[in-house]
């Protein structure tokens, strides 16, 4: 198996170091089912085939930051539906931490993109599986700190934080995102949704706007009307129908 380069705690949380990985989440979960106990973090310098979601690859210079957090959670969901949105939600709080000013700049697309002017600097991808009496999730951070891909290698337009004139060192983003992860956790374990909903909805970009959203086999128009209960978005179609969607690439209107 092989050896971090460095394995230690941050902020009380287990971070295990790498060079090259294939992907930050396949290294989370092989950890753990060779007995690494969650809760830790799994960084890397560059990975080879770093995934982003639906089966798309995630491309990352170097500079960027790729990490995952492997948690183990209790299989009766509290709050659970909300852990794609407290990643984004941790994210945009570690951004603020690491340069003061910087949070609001960046907004929330739905359920975990982060963006600045509407192009993506940040995706998340939650991967997960029943471990035992646990649900074990990965999320894998990739946050364009210096690079971003051409639109042709994502579809869609990207920039980086370096780009937005946001100075942050990778180290230092990893640190905050370790407190604010934990701080986010601690609320949803709490199953205060709605903070966390009020939260998100302040931080996000397109409420109240026409969106497209592209599932894998239609797309469906609307107006992003709220976020239900349970993180879903709900899109008001043109026959005033309300659609709750629980998974969906969503694109904005590039000016809103
Ligand atoms: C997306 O499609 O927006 C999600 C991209 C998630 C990329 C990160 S990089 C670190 C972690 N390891 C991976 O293989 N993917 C995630």
């Amino acid at each position: 198996m092989l050896a971090p380069v460095n394995d230690a705690f941050i902020a009380g949380e287990r971070v295990l170091t790498y060079g090259l990985l294939s992907s930050t989440n396949t290294q989370a979960f092989a950890l753990a089912d060779q007995g690494i106990s969650p809760p830790f973090w799994v960084v890397a310098q560059e990975q080879s085939e770093g995934r982003g979601r639906r089966g798309r690859a995630w491309v990352s210079a170097p500079g960027d930051l790729l990490v995952s957090v492997c948690l183990d959670l209790p299989l009766t969901p509290k709050g659970h539906p909300w852990l794609p949105l407290i990643a984004a939600l941790s994210l945009h709080d570690a951004i603020e931490a690491s340069s003061p000013g910087a949070g609001v700049l960046v907004a929330l697309k739905w359920p975990n993109d982060l963006m600045i002017q509407r192009k993506k600097i940040s995706g998340i991808l939650l991967e997960g599986k029943t471990a035992g009496p646990s649900h074990r999730v990965v999320i894998g951070f990739g946050v364009n700190l210096v690079g971003a891909p051409t639109e042709t290698e994502i579809e869609r337009p990207a920039t980086s934080l370096a780009a937005a004139g946001i100075k942050v060192t990778s180290q230092d983003l990893l640190l905050h995102l370790l407190i604010a992860m934990q701080q986010w956790l601690g609320v949803m374990k709490r199953g205060d949704v709605d903070q966390i909903r009020s939260s998100w909805l302040l931080q996000s970009v397109g409420l109240g706007e026409e969106i497209s959203i592209r599932f894998s086999n239609h797309i469906e128009t609307g107006r992003f009307v709220d976020l239900a209960q349970d993180g879903r978005l709900m899109l008001e179609r043109k026959d005033g129908d309300i659609y709750h969607v629980s998974a969906g690439d969503v694109f904005l209107s590039e000016s809103g």
